[in-house]
């Protein structure tokens, strides 16, 4: 009965290779896939954003109307392409008002468009529209972050009565708790869910609406994308104000460690990089690097560590204790690359240490997934010194290509990386604990002396770093299990 083909809507403000702030977009574009290949119907939905060309998306006929209360009935055309090396089909819901901008959720200062809320719900509406047009009835609604997570509470009220919708048991992913879609409470207009969710149980967060505390109120599974981030978001430390909301509801919340795309990230078959290579033949490594000491300025010289660092400039990602601790780290006989955008502070703060320090430490502020690849297969060490990190993919990479990770003891850095023990032998990486600039300078100090002074140690930890795996086969699995039990769990509650 378990092997039952299940029909999943998967709904998702941004996916790779269509739009991408994060790796957010990674898992959208890497999991359907995984999921059709176990046998699942599943269709991806995600807004049409001026970065996505509609010449290159066929055209499905008619508009969408989505009502949202208040403000009416509202159309959208709709675009239809595939994720790519698949047949799993991909929708793009087009409405001008709402998506025709650049960015997917903030201007170009790196303000928050005021719209987000009514954007948003948009899109879950829509793609509930979306599946009457289409004729798809779901099992499953997977729903992902405070985008989305109106629709568990839709499938509930708004939607409760349409048939295709009676068997639909909604699964709700947490990527980061951080951002919970806090708005104004005429949101409830729009989404039709009627007034009674907004209570503090559901819906309510100190007279506004919180939709990803709605989202865990009324979905049958919650997930997170680790297993040690599903316990620390139970605690004040990580549950950003929501703690007590996930330990009421901690019957039904899941730790599913996210995989990676091997077929984007392998060191032997990436076309982005100077030269490939693997743990048999790892020649290819010692030209990546040169190369991107080249590219970012910096002297080529082979027996100095270049230490990498991709991701986006938040506080998040432990920009702060890089900052604090950067003299420091430059007084160590290593090379700092940095690729990032983000708060402007930092972008300011990292332009300025590398051009003082030109032999260092180079930055590119921006976003380039080729500059990525490079960092990630010519670096020697990458750093990943993070305040929270709900999965992270970065040094799941880093693994890959035989860049031991630096990283902060939390959420999926530590269900990923193993710290190396140098009696025993073991690890794959460096770990640090406490959220301090001393903890990471000692840290990245111990990875530096440990590539220059036990060479053969470094290259051991290395291999076993590549050697490790994190499929999204496994992860697949590990969705089908929970999808089966959101599923049979509400056909059960039915009965009673
Ligand atoms: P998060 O989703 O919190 O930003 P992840 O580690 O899960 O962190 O994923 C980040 C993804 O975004 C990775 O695929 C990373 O390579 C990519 N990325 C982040 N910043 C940049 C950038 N400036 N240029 C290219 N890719 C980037
Ligand atoms: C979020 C998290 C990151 C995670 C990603 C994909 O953006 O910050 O840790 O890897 O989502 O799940």
């Amino acid at each position: 009965m378990t092997n039952r083909p299940l029909n999943i809507l998967f709904t998702v403000s941004e996916a790779v290779p269509f739009a991408k702030t994060g790796g957010l977009a990674d898992v959208a574009g890497a999991l359907p896939k995984a999921l059709a290949q176990k046998g699942h119907n599943v269709a991806v939905v995600m807004p049409r954003y001026y970065g996505i060309d509609k010449s290159a998306l066929r055209h499905l006929p008619g508009p969408l109307r989505v009502g949202m209360g208040p403000l009416g009935q509202k159309e959208a055309a709709v675009y239809e392409s595939r994720l790519p090396r698949s047949d799993v089909p991909v929708y793009f819901i087009d409405h001008e008002a709402y998506f025709g901008r650049d960015g997917l959720y903030t201007d170009e200062a790196g303000e928050s468009y005021g719209d987000n809320g009514e954007r948003f719900v948009f899109l879950s509406k829509a793609a509930f529209a979306l599946c009457e047009q289409l004729d798809f009835s779901p099992h499953i609604i997977h729903a992902h972050d405070w985008h989305t997570a109106a629709q568990p509470l839709l499938r509930n009220t708004r939607y409760a009565d349409i048939p295709r919708f009676k068997e639909a048991a909604t699964v709700l992913t947490l990527h980061n708790l951080q951002h919970q879609g806090r708005f104004d409470k005429g949101l409830v207009a729009y989404m039709e869910s009627g007034w009674e969710v907004f209570n503090p149980y559901v819906l309510e967060d100190h007279g506004a609406v919180n939709l990803l505390k709605g989202g865990i109120a009324a979905a049958d599974a919650v997930t997170t994308v680790s297993r040690r981030y599903a316990a620390e978001i139970r605690t004040p430390a990580f549950g950003f104000g929501l703690e007590e909301h996930l330990q009421a509801h901690a019957h039904k919340l899941y730790g599913i460690l996210n995989g990676v795309d091997y077929e984007e990230w392998s060191p032997a078959t990436d076309s982005l990089i100077a030269a490939n290579f693997d743990r048999d033949d790892m020649a290819g490594k010692a030209l990546c690097k040169s190369d991107l000491q080249r590219r970012f300025g910096l002297p080529q010289k082979a027996d100095v560590p270049v230490i990498g660092f991709v991701g986006r400039l938040a506080e998040q990602k432990g920009i702060g204790l890089i900052a604090a601790a950067v003299h420091g780290l430059l007084g160590l006989d290593a090379q700092f690359v940095m690729l990032g955008t983000g708060e402007k502070w930092a972008e300011a703060f990292f332009t300025d240490i590398a051009a003082r320090h030109p032999d260092r430490f180079a930055c590119h502020i921006g976003y380039s997934n080729e500059l990525a690849h490079r960092i990630e297969a010519g670096s020697d060490l990458f750093l990943m010194p993070s305040l929270f990190e709900p999965c992270g993919l970065n040094q799941i990479y880093s693994l890959r290509y035989g860049t031991p990770p630096i990283v902060r003891a939390v959420g999926g850095l530590d269900d990923t990386v193993v710290n190396f023990n140098p009696q025993t032998g073991e690890g794959n990486g460096f770990k640090f604990y406490d959220a301090t600039p001393e903890a990471l300078y000692h840290t990245v100090q111990w990875a530096v002396e440990t590539y220059k002074n036990a060479p053969d140690t470094f290259a051991a930890l290395r291999d076993r770093g590549m050697r490790a795996r994190f499929d999204w086969d496994r992860a697949a699995t590990e969705y089908e299990t929970v999808y089966y039990a959101a599923y049979f769990g509400r056909q059960a509650k039915r009965l009673q």
